[in-house]
């Protein structure tokens, strides 16, 4: 087959006109730090998500390093999370000083398998983090009624779920945190930025706290007419807030998220239908119990040829990939501090070497779709 001109990029963010005039207006207004565009942006994920609070961030790693801190998580604590997810997790229990637990997934959703969870948790055990992988739920139930039987917190990798809901609810409703992330391949951006929902007034105060210096009031309320720009810090916090800039280009990338999830969803099929029957290669299942699916990635599992020269077979025909992830457990780091401790990991390590994602995103063609499959039969048929 004839080789495309045009690279096909792994993702690319859909930005339009609405985007470029709401951050427009943003600009002109006078205000482009944390302010009114913020609040409006934090409404519209509780209204999403219905829970009661959110807090808008400059990134999920931001929210993930403030939300183990204001629950006092540190040293001698163990945190079950499973090793296929995002470095930023780990390194954030890592540098709070306590200690990431591994739990195995399950190979065909590379999802937290719950089943293995108990027997990880232990007396010193404070959280589970579950990630809803490529926007596939985790299987919420049976984390949360281990969380209620051991008294631990949950708290939602919800990087990959704008739009992934569990039995009807939707990722972050269930009251404990949950942590969003608007980077650009994310299914709705910011540029860069994050969000945590939940329904706990009292964790609220500590978060927003802890991301703005420890600053009771933000400052669009210091400086705002009649605002008091005298402070007072009870305790240090960091500068994880977002900027109004950022927030206007949210609001407008949330107008249009099941639009996006719509067309990625249908691209999905296609991926499904094309790449139907090619012995060599894992199809990514659906969960068993009802959920609806974001498709933030469509990953698959190479067995055919190995991952490093399906790589560069793909970069020969100009088509991008991507690589979520190699699992925590084997970064150099995590291997050298916790040598030993981390195994056995066995369907983790079964996927680590043939996951790739291929490329997905709204602005993604059926013609695109359909170029990939056929350039994934030729690999695998001629090497
Ligand atoms: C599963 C998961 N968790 C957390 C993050 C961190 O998000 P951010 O880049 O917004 O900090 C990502 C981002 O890629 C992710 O994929």
């Amino acid at each position: 087959m004839k080789v495309r001109e045009e690279f096909l990029p792994f993702s690319r963010p859909s930005i339009g006109k609405n985007e470029i005039n709401k951050v427009t207006a943003c600009l002109k207004s006078g205000w482009i730090t944390t302010g009114a565009l913020c609040k409006e942006f934090e409404d519209e994920f509780c209204h999403l998500t219905g829970s009661q609070q959110a807090i808008s961030l400059n990134s999920a790693t931001a929210g993930m390093h403030i939300t183990l801190s204001a629950l006092n998580i540190g040293p001698g604590d163990e945190i079950i999370t499973p090793s296929m997810t995002f470095a930023s997790t780990v390194n954030m229990i890592v540098l709070r000083g306590a200690t990431p637990v591994f739990v195995d997934i399950d190979y065909s959703t590379l999802n937290i398998n719950p089943d293995l969870i108990e027997e990880k948790i232990s007396k010193k055990t404070k959280a589970i983090i579950p990630v809803h992988f490529a926007g596939a739920p985790a299987d919420m139930d049976k984390i949360n009624n281990l969380a209620q039987k051991y008294n631990l917190t949950v708290i939602e990798d919800a990087a990959h779920a704008v739009g992934t809901y569990y039995k009807g609810i939707h990722a972050g409703g269930f009251g404990h945190p949950a942590i969003f992330s608007f980077h650009p391949i994310k299914n709705i951006t910011t540029g860069e930025g994050g969000m945590i929902t939940l329904s706990n007034a009292a964790l609220e105060k500590k978060l927003r706290l802890l991301r703005f210096h420890g600053i009771e009031r933000d400052a669009w309320k210091r400086y705002g007419k009649g605002g008091n720009p005298a402070y007072d810090i009870a305790e240090p916090g960091y500068k994880y807030n977002m900027p109004d800039i950022l927030a206007a280009l949210g609001l407008a990338q949330m107008e249009r998220w099941q639009e996006f999830n719509l067309r990625r969803s249908t691209l999905a099929q296609f991926y499904l239908e094309g790449l139907k029957g090619i012995s060599g290669i894992d199809l990514p299942a659906f969960p068993e119990y009802d959920h609806i699916h974001a498709w933030h990635l469509f990953v698959i599992k190479i067995r055919a040829l190995n991952r490093e020269e399906f790589m560069n077979r793909l970069s020969d025909y100009n088509i991008g990939y991507g690589l979520h992830f190699p699992p925590t457990h084997t970064l150099s780091y995590v291997k050298e501090k916790y040598a030993g401790k981390t195994g056995p990991l066995q369907e983790t390590e079964r996927a680590a070497d043939k996951i790739i994602s291929l490329p997905l995103f709204p602005d993604m063609r059926e013609t695109d779709v359909a170029y990939v499959c056929k350039a994934i039969k030729e690999i695998i048929k001629h090497g």
